[in-house]
Order: structure tokens, then C-alpha cells, then sequence
């Protein structure tokens, strides 16, 4: 939920609106209603309230739902707001880059769709004592899983100037990274930095008056910073992608929703690399094992509309890419012998899907 101020620590409207909800049911609903009359297995992979989860399930009668989030008091809640779909649900208190061990320990071999909305989300911003806002005074913690060590008050204590420098500038985007990050460093070593109030104000008089006017909230791009170092957010997305990916069934189909232009960036590499037919120049024929194992299902980043972010002003930030798995790794188009034999996925779905 990164980007600007609504999503990251500032005003918010009460309640958490399911962004780009319709363009996501639409996009995944080919996975998960195909003729076929078997289960539809979905990942979500960052449930949160279970907004974007529960729509799906009330749309597929046939769908069943992975959930997943690192957050406890989010499956919680998300938990209770399911219970209409409780024998079609299972929740995992888990990080996304654990897609794999999980669908080992539920025997899923193969999903038909995955959903990724990332960042952090409504409720963890409005528990003050989370951290996540420099609008409330709270002790510096950030962690979305708080059974991890890792916490944004020993990062603001132990880190390096150079340290805290690349993170900011890296992940806030803070023009002024390395003065924020040499006024830290200065003022730990006065006394500890411990409360977000505190941070906010070293942050505040490090940056220049000017720049104060114009900029936003001076705490936003160092809290964003900070979260994403805290919850090692950028490193994890790195390794899920990739193994949901890996995880669909021939017509399955991922959504993703990111808010920060390095998330962004993560997601359009890792599906660029299934889209391409990687078979050198100069060879007289497409070797089958190189050809795309996916298509792209949106062109480019789409955005939310006008209409959404004027209603929803979180969705500001969202950057929205989806694809669908078209061939197995053996580069077998589906239609003509998808799986190899012996591998049919349990969903029975892979040749189901249909086009965006
Ligand atoms: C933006 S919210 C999701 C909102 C959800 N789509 C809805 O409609 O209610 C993001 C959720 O992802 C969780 N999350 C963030 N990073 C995660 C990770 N690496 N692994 C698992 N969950 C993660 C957060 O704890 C948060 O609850």
C-alpha cells in the first residue's frame, strides 16, 4: 500500500475498498469457472481482510481459497469474514515465498489463479500501536508478522549511515536520504530513538524548509522505507513471484497488484521472462522447450480510473499485471498434450481458462 499518503500513514477513509476489484474478477474468473465441473484452486497470497478473497468465492462456486498472510490478526479477521465459505477455505499463517511448502503441506500440486495485493494494509495502519503511521505516536515497530525479531527500532538504532541512506533513497524514494539518514544516526547517539513521534521529528528537521512545504508529510517516504526494510518485502516478492508462476496450471492465471515502482518492477521482470520465446536467432524452427509458457493478459501496467482513486484514494499508487499460463515447462502448447503424461494437475484444469 505504498506511495502515498492515504496508504501510508496518513488520513485514511474507514473501511478497506477491495482495489481494482472488478478488473481482478474479470481477469481471473476464465481460471476458475472453465467447464469443468472439479475444484478451482485460488492462492491469495496477501488476504488482508479478505476483500478481494470473499468476492472471488461468492463468484465461483467451485473455487476453493488458499489464504495466506504473515499477520495473524489478519487471518483473524479475515477468518471470521469468511465463515460463510469456511468448507471451500483454508488460511496459512505464512510469507508469500512460501507458496511452495505450503501447497506441499495441503497436497495442491497445481493452482488455476493467484492474487497478489501487496503492501500493507488498512487495519495494520490504523493499530497505532503497530507503528506503521507517522500520524500516531507508537513505539518504532513496523513488523506485519510480530513473532519475527527484526523491528524498524533496531533498524533506526544499528544501521549504518550508508545503510540507512540506501534504504531510503532506494525504497522511499527520500531526496534527501542521506541527510535524514546522518540526522539518525546523530540523534541515537544522543538517546535511542524508540517512538515514531520522535522519528518523525528528526525527519522533519532534516529536510529543508522548503522542500517540507512541497513534499508531503515529511515521515511518509522514510516510513515507507523503513516498513519495506523491517518486513523484507522486496527480497520475498523476488522469490513468490516466480514460484507462483511456477505453481499454475496450464490456463491459470496471476494478478498482481503493486504499489511502489520497485514491486512493479519485480513482477514485470518476472513475467517477462515467461512471455519471451528465448529460441536464438538464425535456428530454422521455434525449439518447443523455449517457446512463452505465458501471456500477458494486461498491456504494460494498468492503472486504476479516474472514478476509483477519487472514491478510493488508496488505489492511487496501484499498478495492476496479470498473465495466464499458456504451455508446460516442456514448451507443450495446451490443446495439443499440455501435461505430460502422468502429471495431471487434481484441479483437472488444464485445459480450462479463456481469454481476458
Ligand atoms: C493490502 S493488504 C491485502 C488486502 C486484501 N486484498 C483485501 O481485499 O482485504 C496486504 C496484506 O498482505 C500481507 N502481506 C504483506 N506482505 C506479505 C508477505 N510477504 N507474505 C504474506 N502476507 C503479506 C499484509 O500483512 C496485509 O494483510
Amino acid at each position: 500500500m505504498q506511495g502515498d499518503e492515504e496508504r501510508e500513514g496518513g488520513p485514511r477513509a474507514p473501511g478497506h475498498v477491495p482495489v481494482m476489484l472488478d478488473r481482478i474478477l474479470a481477469l481471473l474468473g476464465p481460471a476458475l469457472s472453465g467447464p469443468s465441473d472439479e475444484d478451482a484452486f485460488l492462492i491469495d497470497a496477501t488476504l488482508g481482510l479478505g476483500g478481494h478473497a470473499s468476492a472471488i468465492l461468492a463468484a465461483h462456486p467451485r473455487a476453493r481459497l488458499i489464504g495466506l498472510d504473515r499477520d495473524t490478526t489478519a487471518l483473524e479477521r479475515s477468518g471470521r469474514r469468511l465463515e460463510p465459505y469456511a468448507d471451500r477455505v483454508s488460511l496459512v499463517h505464512a510469507v508469500y515465498d512460501e507458496i511452495p511448502q505450503v501447497l506441499d503441506d495441503l497436497r495442491i500440486p497445481r493452482v488455476d489463479a493467484v492474487l497478489f495485493d501487496l503492501g500493507v494494509s488498512s487495519p495494520q495502519l490504523d493499530e497505532a500501536e503497530r507503528g506503521f503511521a507517522y500520524s500516531y505516536d507508537a513505539p518504532l515497530d513496523m513488523r506485519m508478522d510480530r513473532t519475527q525479531a527484526l523491528t524498524a527500532e533496531e533498524v533506526v538504532n544499528t544501521y549504518s549511515v550508508a545503510d540507512l541512506t540506501r534504504i531510503l533513497r532506494d525504497y522511499g524514494e527520500e531526496r534527501y536520504a542521506r541527510r535524514v539518514a546522518e540526522a539518525i544516526v546523530r540523534e541515537r547517539g544522543r538517546a535511542p530513538l524508540t517512538s515514531t513521534s520522535r522519528l518523525v521529528d528528526v525527519v522533519r528537521d532534516a529536510i529543508p524548509a522548503a522542500s517540507r512545504r512541497t513534499g508531503g508529510h515529511p515521515g511518509k517516504r522514510t516510513f515507507q522505507a523503513l516498513r519495506m526494510e523491517v518486513n523484507g518485502e522486496l527480497a520475498a516478492l523476488e522469490r513468490a513471484v516466480p514460484a507462483a508462476l511456477d505453481a499454475l496450471a496450464v490456463g491459470g492465471r496471476i494478478a498482481v497488484l503493486a504499489y511502489h515502482s520497485l514491486e512493479d518492477r519485480i513482477v514485470k521482470r518476472a513475467f517477462a521472462e515467461r512471455v519471451t520465446d528465448t529460441t536464438p536467432h538464425g535456428l530454422p524452427v521455434p525449439l518447443p522447450e523455449l517457446q512463452p509458457r505465458f501471456r500477458l493478459l494486461t498491456r504494460g501496467a494498468e492503472q486504476p480510473s479516474e472514478k476509483e482513486t477519487t472514491t478510493n484514494p488508496r488505489a492511487a499508487s496501484a499498478r495492476f499485471r496479470a498473465a495466464e499460463r499458456i504451455r508446460e515447462r516442456e514448451g507443450r502448447p495446451r490443446g495439443i498434450g499440455g501435461m505430460p503424461r502422468g502429471e495431471d494437475p487434481p484441479s483437472g484444469r488444464s485445459e480450462a481458462g479463456g481469454t481476458a
